[in-house]
């Protein structure tokens, strides 16, 4: 039987530090108020002309590959998720792809914003598992903070989100004792517009960018922040609790809880409905905001740098946000 485990992790945050203090200066906001409801004390934001998308996650790959002990040459495919690629179109897995010189390598673009992680570890594991691929690197990676309104009108939104990347190598294995457990994916497109970019869709009569100039708007975030939080609370432990039922395992057996940095909040009820202590729930959400499909492969490898991903233990991802979409992936490393 081929199954699939992580065999190196990686990360690239940008160098430029929004601290919540530079955000009272340019909108109507305190860090007091972003400190209580979110738990952020600042964010990344990447540097023009130095970072893209794609740099970001070339930066976290190398890194990934290096600590897997393979080279860029063995990787033959590529998953990458992400919302805010380099460009509309191609996505930025072929500029990955052209920055690690691993020109005719497959490579895969997945959508699916705050989940879009758990999502390409997902699809990952199963092209792996069919025995087609080997070693496969997955991507998790986001320049948001040029989509966001820093007015005092986009505060809602701008003083939760960052920039940043993470990579993970996956590679076939046999052992049964090291591998990815299993994945759990899920979707409810009828809160698609609960949390948004509507720009540049292709919702429109005409050219977007004719609309554009005239409402701004249709280019940013808007988000129902009420209601995720009130569905991202019901589905990460109900998805938490689906991986550890598909395994016969039990809260009580994970060793370390790796969710999507959404909300130091979120994060902490979860933990709270899963009875965990508070040294098995990953938190860094607090030095780099929500960085979307970059947040969970950034938490995981400082985790791992931190000694706190050890051989063995048994390591739950698990993800929600925009679609709405959640999931989780269950890993024992
Ligand atoms: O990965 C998924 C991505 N999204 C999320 O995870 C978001 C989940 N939701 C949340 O994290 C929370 O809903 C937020 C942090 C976005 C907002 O917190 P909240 O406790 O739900 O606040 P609210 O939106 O209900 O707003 C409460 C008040 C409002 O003022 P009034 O109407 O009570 O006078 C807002 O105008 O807080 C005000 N407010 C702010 N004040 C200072 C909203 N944003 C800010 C701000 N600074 N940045």
């Amino acid at each position: 039987m081929i199954y699939s485990k992580i065999i190196g992790v990686g990360h690239y945050v940008p160098d430029n530090i929004i601290t919540n203090q530079y955000l009272e200066s340019i909108m109507d906001t305190t860090d007091a108020w972003i400190t209580e409801r979110t738990g952020i004390k600042e964010r990344r934001y990447f540097t023009y002309g130095k970072d893209t998308n794609a740099s970001m996650a070339t930066e976290a790959a190398q890194i990934a590959i290096e600590r897997a002990g393979i080279t860029p040459q063995d990787i033959d495919f590529i998953v990458y998720a992400t919302i805010t690629p380099d460009y509309y179109f191609p996505g930025p897995g072929f500029v990955l792809q052209r920055n690690l010189g691993i020109q005719n390598v497959g490579v895969l673009d997945i959508r699916d914003q705050c989940s879009g992680f758990v999502y390409a570890i997902a699809t990952a594991d199963q092209f792996i598992r069919s025995g087609m691929y080997k070693n496969i690197l997955v991507i998790g990676a986001e320049v948001q903070s040029t989509f966001l309104n820093h007015s005092t009108e986009g505060r809602g939104v701008a003083v939760i989100f960052g920039d940043g990347a993470g990579a993970a190598v996956l590679q076939a294995t046999t052992d049964k004792n090291h591998r990815i457990l299993s994945t759990h994916l899920h979707a409810d497109g009828n809160f698609a517009e609960d949390l948004y970019v509507k720009d540049p869709g292709s919702t429109r009569e005409k050219r977007f960018f004719d609309d554009l100039i005239a409402d701004k708007s249709t280019g940013e975030v808007i988000m129902n922040g009420n209601m995720v939080f009130k569905h991202a609370i019901v589905r990460f432990p109900e998805v938490i609790k689906e991986a550890l039922t598909a395994n016969q395992l039990t809260p009580q057996d994970i060793d370390l809880l790796v969710p999507h940095q959404a909300n130091l909040r979120i994060s902490e009820y979860v933990r709270q409905q899963m009875g965990l202590p508070e040294e098995k729930v990953m938190n860094n959400i607090q030095k780099y905001g929500n960085t979307t499909a970059a947040s969970i492969p950034i938490a995981l490898s400082e985790a791992w740098e931190s000694g706190r991903v050890k051989d063995g233990n048994l390591i739950c991802l698990a993800a929600f946000g925009s679609g709405f979409t959640w999931g989780s992936a269950l890993i024992r490393w």
